[in-house]
């Protein structure tokens, strides 16, 4: 890895779905992205910009049509060993997951077993990635569950008895039981209201600073964001844009997408207008050549349309942006 401070880098990561009639969508191209070791990292962009994707890519959640075109993905596990995630055998892929790298998917709701209670689905997290006898398993799953404030009872509910809000705690107490050095957080609040939704936030914050894990939280809401990340990675169509420290982020929006994006927040008691993004992201069948935000981008240049901006570090800013050239 090039950082020694990371504990996950992508780099060059290019996947297409191939969707037949050689349609080809371009939803993740040549990405470079890392998380430090702690680090909650925010992966932001409107929808349809390739973060589910992209989260599917550095889990190797890869069939058809998605095709990962090129790239790695590494991993630091606890040792200080480092894994090519894509040159990992099925079985040793296998292993890794759930100790090592983590995945919520998006709409996680749906991902635990609607028949059978909680506790028979942490079993079954021990019985996939570990060898532990069922007493034991209820020992270390109860201490856990109290550490992060989770009531006892929920082990002997089925999912649909807890309202949305447990359920997706449980969802992350599940995720994180192994205690993995990374976990892929894909739209975790989401379908929440508000109250539930903090009660998420701080349990990730929680996890993190009890058990040094490291996220990547995926969502397209900024307040969120600002809330719970260290650093954000802004994700406009298929590439990443801008990634930075989440204060600089908010303060200093330094691509112009990055500026649309928090002006569209609404803000409590605003009475302005909001000036936003206009215009809908490309077709990733097809995308517009140069930079692929210059259709909607209000400072656009004539360059811009023509060719594709490079990555310019200012800083420990990261921006692809021609307005950012020589500065
Ligand atoms: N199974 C699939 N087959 C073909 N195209 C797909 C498939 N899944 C996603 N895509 C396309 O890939 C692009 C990226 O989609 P992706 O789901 O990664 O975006 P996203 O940023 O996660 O969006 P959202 O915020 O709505 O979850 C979109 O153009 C989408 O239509
Ligand atoms: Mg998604």
């Amino acid at each position: 890895m090039s950082s020694e401070s990371s504990v996950l880098e992508c780099r060059n990561v290019t996947a297409h779905y191939d969707i037949g009639k050689g349609i080809r969508v371009r939803a993740v191209d040549d990405v470079e992205l890392s998380v430090k070791g702690r680090e909650i990292l925010g992966l932001a962009g409107e929808s349809g910009c390739g973060k589910t994707t992209l989260m599917r890519t550095i889990y190797r959640d890869v069939s058809p049509p998605l095709r990962v075109v090129s790239g790695s993905v590494t991993i630091r596990v606890k040792d200080g060993e480092e894994i090519d995630i894509y040159k990992l055998s099925d079985a040793e892929l296998r292993r890794i997951r759930a100790k090592v790298l983590s995945y919520i998917p998006q709409g996680s709701m749906s991902v635990m077993n609607p028949t059978s209670r909680v506790k028979h689905q942490f079993f079954e997290v021990f019985r996939k990635y570990g060898r532990f006898k069922k007493g034991e398993i209820l020992q270390q799953v109860k201490g856990r569950l109290q550490e992060l404030g989770l009531r006892e009872s929920i082990l002997e509910s089925y999912p649909h008895q807890l309202s949305g809000g447990m359920r997706q705690r449980t969802v992350i107490a599940l995720a994180t039981i192994m205690n993995p050095s990374v976990v892929l957080a894909d739209e975790p609040t989401s379908a929440l209201d508000v109250v539930y939704q903090r009660g998420v936030v701080e349990m990730i914050q929680n996890i993190r600073d009890m058990f040094g894990t490291s996220f990547i939280i995926v969502s397209h809401d900024m307040g969120l964001h600002n809330q719970i990340t260290d650093r954000i990675a802004i994700m406009y169509a298929g590439k990443i844009i801008e990634v930075g420290k989440t204060d600089g982020i908010f303060s200093d929006p330094l691509h112009p997408y990055t500026e649309g994006l928090i002006n569209s927040i609404p803000r409590i008691g605003g009475s302005k207008k909001l000036e936003g993004l206009s215009g809908l992201p490309p077709n990733l069948a097809n995308p517009p050549p140069g930079c692929r935000f210059h259709p909607r981008c209000p400072y656009r240049m004539e360059k811009c349309a023509i060719e594709e901006p490079p990555i310019f570090r200012i800083g420990d800013r990261v921006v692809s942006c021609w307005l950012l050239e020589g500065k």
